[in-house]
């Protein structure tokens, strides 16, 4: 089956065309073409994603998207064969979403094949299986951090999951850019973060931390809901905690570029807090549904110390640790042809911004 994918949901304009087959049984996926138009550079000034804004970028990249899609399939015929096409529906931003839906609809009518609706989480979870891992074993235990999303998932086969818990205020990857910005570091603030924290790594004198363990050259910012005996989270506090060490620190935006060792040991610190609560309770969910499994995804999945402590705590408890490559992880359509194959669920073709699943 040929799938047409389609992704508006935030600030990437992206589009791909997959070979998809196997079944649920032995899925298989080829990539025929793949495109990102990203937005970044034109949110930045805001210091995040503007609706609007998000919305008439995707109006006029789609067209030049889709022209690239079509000029990049080296033998064209193929794009005449493309069966299916599939559009993110949810969630994500309500005027973005619409325009690769009503593009995607147009399509459809001009080529005369179907239109089916697809959830960007999905996305997510399923770019676990790109190109075609077949290694993944259930129970597995899914961890999706992104910009709108925190979820830990009790993954019972490829069609069954349950969601064991969630977060009950920021996102957080929502935390990485807030803090991000409080530092003055450009929109998107998570890579930022991580950059800088890697640098506290090569200075510290304790270059290595003990797994598990908090440098004590760390500023010790709350760890939320770590204890407690459920999966939810929560990282307003967390966000909070770092506002008012650097309001006690009388940190001043504008003399922020003289603050870089300053800058340094809070994302280090900020990005070790919330790492040692999303590990932990994802660790906890292993053991107690001995998973066999551990799946990591979503932007934030990108970051290189959430993976390896994910990776070392899998290990210990001889679970398979997977995360997809870094271009999967962030806003794409590959996933979104994906989540069409495999998804054992049927989406209305409207924006459903809270769209879970
Ligand atoms: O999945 P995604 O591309 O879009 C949403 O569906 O939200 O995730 C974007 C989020 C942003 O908050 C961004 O700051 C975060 O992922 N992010 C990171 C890293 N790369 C992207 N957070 C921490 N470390 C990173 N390396
Ligand atoms: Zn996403």
């Amino acid at each position: 089956m040929l799938i047409l994918a389609i992704e508006t949901s935030c600030d990437e304009t992206a589009m791909a065309v997959l070979e998809c087959s196997g079944g649920l049984r032995r899925p298989q996926f080829e990539i025929l073409a793949e495109t990102v138009s990203s937005q970044i550079p034109i949110h930045r000034p805001f210091g995040g994603v503007v609706p609007n804004l998000a919305k008439r970028e995707h109006i006029k990249n789609l067209p030049v998207v889709l022209e690239k899609i079509y000029s990049s399939m080296c033998d064209r015929k193929y794009f005449s064969k493309i069966d299916l096409i599939a559009v993110t529906v949810g969630p994500g931003l309500e005027p973005a979403l619409w325009t690769g839906i009503n593009f995607a609809e147009e399509l459809g009518k001009k080529m005369g094949i179907p239109v089916v609706g697809a959830n960007h989480l999905e996305g997510h979870i399923y770019s676990n299986w790109l190109p075609d891992i077949h290694k993944i074993e259930f129970p597995a235990i899914c961890l999706i951090v992104s910009g709108g999303h925190t979820i830990l998932l009790l993954m019972k086969s490829l069609t069954k999951w349950e969601i064991l818990g969630e977060t009950r205020d920021d996102a957080v990857g929502e935390a990485f850019d807030k803090v991000a910005k409080m530092l003055g570091l450009p929109y998107p603030g998570g890579p930022e973060v991580e950059r800088l924290a890697n640098q506290f790594a090569k200075r510290s004198i304790l270059s290595n931390p003990p797994a598990g363990g908090v440098s004590k050259d760390l500023i010790f910012f709350p760890r939320p809901m770590i204890y407690e005996k459920n999966y939810e989270f929560s990282f307003s506090g967390l966000k909070t905690a770092v506002l008012y060490y650097l309001r006690d620190q009388k940190f001043n935006l504008n003399k922020a570029k003289k603050l870089m060792k300053l800058k340094i040991l809070v994302c280090a610190s900020f990005q070790k807090a919330a790492i040692d609560v999303l590990v932990k309770k994802t660790m906890r969910a292993v053991e107690e549904f001995e998973a066999k499994s551990v799946l990591l995804c979503g932007g934030v999945a990108c970051n290189k110390a959430l993976q390896k402590y994910l990776r070392a705590g899998s290990r210990k408890l001889k679970a398979g640790f997977f995360v997809p490559d870094k271009k999967f992880n962030t806003d794409n359509a590959v996933m979104i042809a994906v989540a069409a194959y495999l998804s054992p669920n049927k989406y209305k073709i409207e924006a459903q911004g809270n769209l879970c699943f």
